[in-house]
């Protein structure tokens, strides 16, 4: 456990440097889960070490997968086979994590046991009918709070049959919680979505040896055991995304984040930020399995306003609130809109980058699916509330960097679910930001 509390002070000379960001978390808890109900040993390079998928790595231990140490170099997951995990003697504690909850749900779903999967307080508010409801239309009983399905969720497996499911929502957590159930089904079963969310489910189940099929926005899988292998986990785009939002905003700066994942479906913030006016290149492209893989290095930048809207929400989905602290200091009035997805995650992350960025003299306004934010010339210090938000934490952190005088983060511990390294990593590029 990392402290809770940060202390920033604007960054008196530029940031200079290339770091490596840590794993990507969402190909993390893929490699750990398909790892599991596969045929084999999967040797895992490169994963993330950080509290949510050690949350995932504990469920899948208590249900009798041996998965090696995470700070391990080469993690390995011996696999159990699509039917061989064993009942938990106990409930699955998924902590912050909304992937662990939701795409154990779809494994869950085709197994002969009962399950009950809890959560911390804020998980514990995150809505589970979005996966619930597909579920049991596949034949599982899912059941949890209220008709938002809280946690604690219960889920009762067995024999699924397959669907072609028209999701109201671009969520990859749905998407695969649905295509890891279509495993235990005869035949094919089909996720369509609004707008095409993150891939890596279906990069990766191919590499295991399922049988997919992907045209425009729908995904599909055939039932059937899958073969473990060797895979290595890219950097985390969504890590990146803070170091280098710094490189852009201090002056003079150059920020280089290497072997960072550029999966299509990740890379809305690059595109947006370049609409931006951001100098922002991408070197040394490179397939590492399935999965692309660069160099990004960002330079001090004066920033433009952007517009932003649903049909690129699902591939900046993550990178939104760091975005949101280069707009408020950008030239011009940006709009977000489409992006209610916002208010179901960690936090709810418009209010938070509302509420907290405005305490630090950001003009921003809430609408009911967005942000509208007109630039200021400069921030200033304060103290605000990450949260207990890891994405709402790093992006006021990052916006102290560049604001008058002293910021103080407080509830900020939970940067330890995705970039426990968060404040090591800045420091080395000489931004002055500690912990106490
Ligand atoms: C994730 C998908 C996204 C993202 C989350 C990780 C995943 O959530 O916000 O951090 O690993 O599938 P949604 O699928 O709910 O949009």
């Amino acid at each position: 456990m990392i402290p809770s509390t940060l202390v920033i002070h604007p960054a008196r000379s530029p940031l200079k440097g290339a770091i490596s960001v840590p794993g990507d978390k969402s190909i993390s808890h893929r490699a750990l889960m398909l790892g599991a109900i596969a045929h084999g040993d999967t040797n895992v390079s490169g994963l993330l070490v950080a509290d949510d998928i050690e949350a995932t790595a504990q469920c899948l231990r208590a249900m009798g997968v041996p998965v090696g140490r995470l700070d391990a170099p080469v993690v390995i997951v011996r696999g159990v086979g699509l039917r061989g995990l064993a009942a938990p003697a106990r409930d699955l504690y998924c902590a912050n994590s909304g992937t662990t909850m939701r795409l154990l749900l779809g494994i869950l779903a085709g197994q002969g046991f009962r399950a009950r999967l809890t959560g911390d307080d804020s998980l514990s508010q995150r809505p589970m009918d979005r996966v619930a409801r597909p579920l049991r239309d596949m034949g599982a009983e899912v059941s949890g709070r209220g008709d938002r399905c809280l946690p604690p969720v219960e889920v009762n497996g067995g024999t699924l049959r397959s669907i072609n499911y028209r999701s109201p929502v671009a969520s990859a957590q749905v998407k695969s919680a649905i295509l890891l159930a279509g495993l235990y089904c005869d035949g094919e079963t089909s996720v369509t979505e609004p707008y095409r969310s993150r891939d890596h489910t279906e990069r990766m189940l191919a590499a295991f040896g399922a049988s997919v099929r992907r045209e425009s926005l729908t995904a599909a899988v055939r039932g059937g055991e899958l073969t473990g292998g060797a895979l290595t986990v890219p950097g985390d785009i969504s890590s990146a995304a803070f170091p280098l939002a710094a490189g852009l905003l201090a002056p003079g700066s150059s920020v280089s984040a290497t072997n960072v994942g550029v999966n299509p479906t990740r890379i809305g913030m690059l595109d947006v930020i370049r609409a931006m006016g951001a100098r922002i290149d991408e070197a040394a492209q490179a397939l590492q399995g399935q999965e692309p893989v660069a160099t990004l290095t960002a330079s001090g930048s004066r920033l433009g306003a952007c517009e932003i809207g649903a049909d690129l929400v699902p591939r900046l989905i993550d990178e939104l609130p760091v975005i949101c602290v280069l707009a408020a200091v950008a030239q011009g009035t940006t709009r977000i809109t489409g992006a209610q997805e916002l208010r179901v995650k960690e936090s709810d992350r418009l209010e938070a980058v509302a509420t907290e960025l405005g305490k630090m003299g950001a003009r921003v306004t809430e609408l009911p699916d967005g942000l509208v934010i007109e630039g200021v010339e400069r921030l200033r210090g304060a103290e605000v509330s990450g949260r207990g938000d890891h994405r709402v934490a790093m992006s006021l952190a990052i916006a102290g960097l560049v604001a008058e005088g002293e910021t103080v983060v407080t509830d900020a511990a939970g940067i330890a679910t995705s970039f426990p390294g968060f404040v090591t990593v800045m420091r080395r590029l000489g931004a002055d930001i500690r912990l106490v």
